[in-house]
């Protein structure tokens, strides 16, 4: 998820580095036990629904859904949980449209694999999804961005998001991702966290539907937290749901790796939630990366949000296989606080660079519409945390 912050003050410059001396692949590994798996039938079992009714930390224009709404989170024929922004309903102008956002039931720490499968993720213009962790206290907990697309970006995201103590990418770490920011603190990069771009196209979007879909895969020690991403013609075949155990040490370089050479991983990261989220980014500068330009009197609210959205929304879902939860950590489990004590500040972000200027919601509780004739047009996004026990989440938003 995109970060934000409750001040500007914590904005700094963007420090872009893409110079990494070649190191060692990675080869240390290890093995973890399977403990959770989430797929099929069951899926829906291991998450729970944000509190409140609409998106309310990020001046969004979703209600979020709940277990009521099956025509936006089912089960489907192929045995796939799919979770999918409602594309059905007219929405008038100043209203909001349903998209989904879940929040796993149990919490992890350190020694843990979090993995999932999926053969579609969102895209579409004015989409954002997104699959991290968050921690209860954010941005104190830490944040780990496993998966983030918006719009029609042909490529994923990772981040890591922390507070205080020191985080960056380590210039030792051998990834095969594409290095944009270095700096992981909340208070740099105008809280973008520190930015790797899969190289893939695979990764993201259409292409990654076409190709099959994939594997992401995220390894969380207090040595280092590293994401692989595997199109569907490389996963690896030891890499399915009924897999008992996890090894990591086979999956070769990973396509970001975030090590303790330079990050506090041991003491900026608490436990964590998995969330799966999906968000619509709705930035002008960034939309129009990818979409087209936006007509004068039009915002990105105005010009996908409302009205018949059918086929804007057509590509707004994750189809999964499976999400597997493998892990050495005995403490790993148990509840966060509820998800909505997270992410109360909100984010805005500017054109063009991908960077956020941040504005407070002094506590307002804005229902979305507040936005709806803003110049930038309704181009605020949530922000939740990571660090000590954490979860997973994800979800769709617009
Ligand atoms: C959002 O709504 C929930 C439930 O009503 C509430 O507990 C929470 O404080 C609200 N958050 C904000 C930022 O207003
Ligand atoms: C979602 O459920 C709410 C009631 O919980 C209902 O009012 C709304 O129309 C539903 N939306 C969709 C798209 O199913
Ligand atoms: C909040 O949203 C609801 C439904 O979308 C709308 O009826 C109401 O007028 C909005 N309130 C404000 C203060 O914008
Ligand atoms: C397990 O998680 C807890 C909570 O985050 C953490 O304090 C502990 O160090 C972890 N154990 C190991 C072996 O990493
Ligand atoms: C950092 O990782 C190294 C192994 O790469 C390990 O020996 C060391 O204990 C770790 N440091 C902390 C603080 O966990
Ligand atoms: C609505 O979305 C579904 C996928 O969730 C898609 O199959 C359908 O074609 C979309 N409707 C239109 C009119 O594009
Ligand atoms: C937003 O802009 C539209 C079109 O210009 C206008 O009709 C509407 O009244 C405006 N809404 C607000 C809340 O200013």
């Amino acid at each position: 998820m995109i970060p934000t912050s409750t001040s500007t003050s914590k904005c700094l410059a963007i420090v872009l580095a893409f110079a990494f001396g070649a190191s060692l692949a990675y080869v240390e590994g290890a093995q973890y036990p399977l403990t959770e798996s989430h797929s099929g039938t069951g899926f829906f079992d291991g998450w729970k629904f944000p509190v409140e009714p609409y998106d309310n930390t990020t001046n969004g224009d979703t209600f979020w859904a709940t277990a009521q709404n099956t025509s936006l989170l089912y089960v489907n024929d192929a045995g796939r949980a799919v979770l999918k922004v409602d594309n059905t309903t007219f929405v008038p102008y100043n209203e909001k449209r349903y998209a989904p956002k879940l929040f796993s039931k149990n919490t992890y720490g350190p020694g843990t694999v979090f993995v999932m499968d999926a053969v579609h993720v969102p895209y579409g213009c004015s989409v954002w999804g997104a699959f991290w962790t968050q921690g209860a206290n954010w941005p104190a907990g830490g944040e780990i961005d496993i998966f983030e697309g918006i719009n029609m970006r042909k490529e994923n995201m990772m981040a890591l998001h922390t507070s205080g103590g020191t985080c960056t990418i380590s210039s030792s770490s051998s990834m095969t991702g594409r290095v944009d920011a270095t700096d992981c603190d909340q208070s740099a990069n105008s809280g973008s966290g520190c930015t790797v771009y899969d190289q893939n196209e695979n990764s993201y979007g259409e292409a990654f539907a076409q190709a099959g879909g994939g594997v992401y895969i995220t390894e969380w020690t207090n040595e280092a937290i590293r994401i692989w991403f595997f199109s569907r013609s490389n996963v690896p075949s030891s890499v399915t749901s009924t897999a008992e155990n996890f090894d990591t040490s086979s999956l070769g370089t990973p396509t970001a790796e975030y090590s303790n050479a330079s990050c506090d991983l041991a003491t900026l990261f608490e436990p964590i939630n998995i969330a799966l989220c999906g968000d619509f980014a709705g930035l002008p500068a960034l939309l129009e990366q990818t979409c087209p330009t936006l007509a004068a009197d039009k915002t990105c609210y105005t010009t996908y949000v409302i009205n018949d959205a059918s086929q804007t929304y057509a590509n707004a879902y994750f189809e999964l296989n499976y999400i597997n939860v493998y892990t050495t950590n005995s403490s790993a489990s148990g509840d966060l606080p509820s998800p909505s004590g997270i992410g109360k500040s909100t984010t805005t972000i500017t054109a063009g660079t991908g960077s956020r200027t941040t504005s407070g919601v002094a506590g307002g509780a804005t229902n979305g519409t507040t936005n709806a004739n803003s110049s930038a047009g309704r181009n605020t996004i949530g922000r939740w945390g990571l660090a000590g026990l954490v979860g997973l989440a994800f979800g769709l938003a617009l």
